[in-house]
């Protein structure tokens, strides 16, 4: 377990950024992706002035390993710890490629990152923001791993996006409990590939799925799109939500652990929605940049902020790149 310190009287800032994804092309001087993601990273970072950066996932493309270099590079240039999870594309080409990688970050004296155990994937552990001894906030950071395959209704065999396995289910009731414990006062979940949870509560909170690809960010901001109770959910769904596609156990783990009230997960590009659904926030990460796929007006970072009882504040930090398209 890292350790972060937050100061009395000063809330502790976490700017969150996901799914930057460029290749090693990509990254080379003067190419177009590397110009917006080093000034929606750096814009992000003047305005925001956080305290740590996190990545909820696919920091570049599996095997481009200049690329995943120029992204620490970038994460060390902003002169503060960074942190990450991994997500499908990072994992894609097996273990041998991300234990280079994991080689290489770890010789990174900011980079916040422990492989915890292997029997759980890749890179399952916990960050905690402490003050003056006393637990605040801790931040899970867990693996949601690639694919899987599913048996769908007809006994058919698919492949379905991977989801949190039993073992870490177990792992991650034993970091509440003992977090529980210390005393800490709060916990949020960071993974790269949303839980199921998250259709469910999109189901719950937007008013009109046929119509939720018209909702403008401005009205996502008002009641208009949200149901009765679900008022305070905020941001556009722009595309179909891609998480394992039936129960993952997700929900039901932290309803029955408690302490966690955040849940932040990256993977589609085109969502950027914050829905309280069962005394949850689930919360999509604003996209970083134009790797893979993006809509320019999605363009940003999340910002968390932890007061002295834990996060008080999860908004999006918006950054116009098109004067560089
Ligand atoms: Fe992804």
């Amino acid at each position: 377990m890292k350790i972060l310190q937050k100061f009395p009287d000063k809330d502790f800032v976490i700017l969150n950024l996901t799914d930057p994804q460029l290749s090693d092309a990509e990254w080379a001087e003067g190419q177009t992706p590397r110009r917006v993601l080093e000034y929606t990273v750096n814009e992000l970072v003047a305005r925001t002035k956080p305290d740590l950066i996190t990545v909820t996932g696919d920091l570049a493309w599996a095997g481009n390993h200049h690329a995943y270099d120029c992204l620490a590079d970038l994460l060390d240039g902003c002169g503060v710890p960074w942190s990450f999870v991994w997500g499908n594309h990072d994992q894609q080409n097996g273990q041998a490629e991300v234990e280079r990688v994991v080689e290489r970050y770890l010789q990174h004296p900011l980079c916040l990152y422990e492989r915890g155990d292997a029997a759980l994937g890749n890179g399952n552990f916990v960050l905690l923001i402490e003050q003056e001894g006393q637990a605040v906030q801790a931040l899970l950071m867990m693996d949601s791993h690639d694919r899987e395959a599913v048996i769908d209704q007809n006994g058919e065999t698919q492949e379905a996006w991977a989801r949190l396995t039993a073992p870490q289910l177990a792992w991650y009731r034993q970091q509440v409990a003992a977090l529980r414990d210390r005393g800490c006062r709060d916990a949020a979940l960071l993974l790269h590939i949303p839980p199921h949870a998250y259709r469910l509560a999109s189901e719950a909170a937007l008013k009109d799925q046929e119509t939720r690809g018209e909702v403008t960010i401005a009205e996502s901001m008002t009641a208009k799109p949200w149901n009765v109770g679900y008022e305070d959910s905020i941001g556009v769904q722009w595309e179909p939500i891609c998480s394992y596609p039936s129960d993952d156990g997700v929900l039901a783990t932290i309803k029955e652990c408690g302490l966690t009230t955040h849940v932040l997960a990256g993977h589609d590009h085109r969502i950027a929605t914050m829905i309280s659904y069962e005394g949850i926030r689930w919360i999509y990460a604003l996209k970083t940049g134009m790797g893979c796929y993006w809509t320019p007006a999605l363009n940003g970072g999340t910002v968390l902020t932890v007061s002295e009882n834990g996060l008080s504040d999860a908004r999006y930090e918006y950054v116009d790149a098109s004067s560089l398209l």
